[in-house]
């Protein structure tokens, strides 16, 4: 993997992020969910993701699945491919947020160490990691996909929490408890952190165009 490569000198935009937030009325963030599968990362992300365009909002929602399928089809699940596919997102997040954007990211990302490399890619304060904390029981209960009926089976190698580790976080910035409360609490919860870490305004009245 190369580092910073030679002769490559950066460019200096003069539309910066702090003028694009200013146009929007709010600031940019990344908003990283982690847990599970089944935990319910992306039906959380989507449902805060509808919440905030009603309060007029720039989103983007990066999903696990759905990213597999183009930037990174082609990675699999070895600890090294997993690593790759999250330092791949952070960096796309990272592009999102200078563009002004909350950026929404629903990955497993097992890994502590890769999460957080993807925080120290970031200023401080603007990655807030969020654990979308469900018990594998209820996770292999739901079973959306049918993919852990495989995994016990053996038809599925390296799958998180039957044959390959997640490691949760230490230290968040916040826990939702997806295995137990409702979505509609669980978004409430994440618009809070925002308004309390001032990314929203206090009242989303001040944005400049509320839809609903
Ligand atoms: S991550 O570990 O690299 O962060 P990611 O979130 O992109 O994973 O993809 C997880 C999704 O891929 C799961 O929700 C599941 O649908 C599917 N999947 C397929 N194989 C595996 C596996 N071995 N482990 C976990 N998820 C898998």
């Amino acid at each position: 993997m190369s580092n910073t490569p030679e002769n490559i000198i950066w460019h200096q935009a003069t539309v910066t992020r702090a003028r694009r937030e200013q146009l929007n009325g709010h600031k940019s963030c990344v908003l990283w969910f982690t847990g599970l599968s089944g935990a319910g990362k992306s039906t959380l992300a989507h449902a805060v993701e509808e919440r905030l365009h009603q309060f007029g909002c720039r989103t983007f929602v990066l999903d696990g699945d759905n990213v597999r399928h183009g930037l990174c089809s082609d990675l699999g699940f070895s600890e090294a491919d997993r690593k790759e596919n999250i330092r791949r997102i952070g960096e796309v997040a990272k592009l999102m947020m200078e563009a002004g954007l909350i950026v929404m990211t629903a990955f497993i990302s097992p890994f502590r160490a890769d999460r957080e490399a993807v925080r120290n890619l970031m200023p401080h304060g603007d990655f807030l990691e969020i654990y979308c904390q469900a018990s594998l029981e209820v996770c292999e209960a739901r079973d959306v996909k049918g993919l852990y009926k495989k995994a016990r089976a053996g038809e599925i190698k390296n799958y998180t929490g039957i044959s390959s580790p997640y490691e949760p976080p230490l230290t968040p910035e916040l826990i939702v408890d997806t295995g137990r409360q409702q979505l509609g609490d669980c978004v409430r919860q994440v618009i809070d952190v925002l308004r309390l870490r001032r990314i929203l305004p206090a009242s989303p009245y001040a944005l400049p165009t509320q839809c609903s």
